[in-house]
């Protein structure tokens, strides 16, 4: 069958390890990069050359733009299966629509809160209208979107009990006396959310959910845990770390790395296996909901050990590191714990995890040792 995808967000780390797979799987890709005044196309820029993928511009918060941006994917899906037919027959048209933009800093959204709800829940709100509006068989066109852990929160009210142990001294997360269902988050997991971003994320999650309910849309949500990656923003707390380490590493004499909130736990999986999730999901018979985890966690206080560790330190405790704790850099709201259980996603999809923690965390300070030493 030949297929179309149309990226929103593609600029972004997911966008830009989608586009690969897509294009390794012999889909033509149109990629949605917003118009800004310096370029932001830097994850995307070495597949320029491809001769399947096309970037165009358009904004999630503008609803016409969107509406014209799917519109035309729609007539470019529907050529292609045209010119396609002449090769092989094929059941039909396809274009699978990825929703990965959004305003993806949770700190951030607590200082611009009606920006990230406009890009994260009215842009996917926009996406939804866009193609219920194209009215074509649901087979036909088939939505992906970006749904966070992050809308677990403090789920089942796990804050309050955290926030009391954590203050007594050093009591780990995974020392806490959580019930087996709390240990886990699932697809039947209530949702707490904790940050504007997360309140957006939710809305958009439920349209979802009306969208296909209501009007029979092929839709799916990934719920997904933290994933990062050689491409991870560098404000987000794994990135901000290995960038630090990579520079430490060639010059002890930096001035030390400022952090916030140390004792946060967090299920942390590598970008390039999670996009192949997105992908599977809308390859089934029908739209539905996917818990995508490792099942690990890990404080953020280790990941920063691991991650001296990987650039040669033995140091056993963040005491001996160049490390300061910096109270600007904590939220107003936190999220203590994260840790997914991706049995459905297993069995449905028949899709795991392959990277493992230490060798994320090597990966992405290997890659900025790299970059530092080609300055
Ligand atoms: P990211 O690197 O921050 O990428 C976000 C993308 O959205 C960028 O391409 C960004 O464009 C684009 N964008 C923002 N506002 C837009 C707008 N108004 N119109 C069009 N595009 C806009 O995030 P990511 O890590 O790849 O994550 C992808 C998605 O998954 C996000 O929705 C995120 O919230 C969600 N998610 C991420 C994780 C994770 O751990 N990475 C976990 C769960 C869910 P610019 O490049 O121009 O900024
Ligand atoms: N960013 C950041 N910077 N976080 C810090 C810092 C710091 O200096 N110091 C400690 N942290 C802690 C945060 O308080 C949080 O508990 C944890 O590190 C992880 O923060 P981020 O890396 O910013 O990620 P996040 O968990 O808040 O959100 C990410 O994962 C979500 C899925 O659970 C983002 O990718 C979201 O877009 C995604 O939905």
């Amino acid at each position: 069958m030949s297929k179309t995808a149309l990226i929103f967000g593609v600029t972004g780390q997911d966008g830009s390890y989608l586009t690969e797979h897509l294009l390794g799987l012999g889909y033509h890709v149109i990629g949605v990069r917003r118009r800004t005044s310096v370029p932001n196309t830097g994850r995307v820029d070495h597949l320029a050359g491809e001769p399947l993928f096309k970037l165009v511009c358009g904004d999630v918060t503008d609803a016409a733009s969107v509406s014209h941006v799917v519109w035309q994917a729609w007539q470019d899906a529907y050529m292609e299966w045209r010119r396609s037919l002449q090769i092989r027959p094929s059941e039909g048209p396809r274009l699978e629509v990825y929703n990965l933009a959004a305003q993806s800093h949770v700190k951030a959204s607590f200082d611009e809160p009606l920006h990230t709800t406009q890009a994260t829940y009215l842009g996917c709100l926009n996406v939804l209208e866009a193609i219920r509006r194209l009215d074509v068989r649901q087979e036909h066109v088939r939505f992906y979107q970006a749904s966070s852990s992050e809308m677990f929160g403090a789920a089942f009210d796990t804050r309050a009990r955290v926030i009391e142990e954590c203050s007594e001294g050093a009591i780990h997360w995974k020392s806490m006396s959580l019930t087996e269902r709390e240990r886990y988050q699932d697809e039947s997991t209530p949702f707490l959310p904790c940050s504007p971003y997360a309140i957006a994320k939710l809305a958009a999650h439920h349209a979802v959910r009306l969208y296909r309910d209501a009007y029979g849309l092929f839709a799916c949500s990934g719920i997904l845990h933290n994933h990062e990656s050689e491409r991870r923003g560098e404000e987000f707390v794994t990135r901000k770390i290995t960038k630090y380490v990579a520079r430490w590493a060639r010059d002890k004499s930096i001035e030390p790395l400022r952090l916030g909130n140390l004792n946060a736990s967090r299920d942390w999986g590598h970008a390039e296996d999670y996009v192949r999730a997105m992908h599977l999901m809308l390859q089934q018979e029908k739209g539905d909901d996917f818990v995508i985890c490792t099942g690990e966690t890990h404080t953020v206080r280790e990941f920063l050990l691991a991650a001296f560790k990987a650039a040669g330190s033995e140091a056993e405790n963040v005491e001996s590191l160049p490390v300061v704790i910096d109270s600007s850099l904590y939220r107003p709201s936190e999220v203590p714990y994260l840790r997914g259980d991706c049995s459905k996603a297993k069995r449905v999809l028949g899709w795991k995890p392959e990277v493992p923690f230490e060798e994320l965390v090597r990966r992405m300070v290997y890659s900025d040792m790299r970059a530092t030493d080609r300055g």
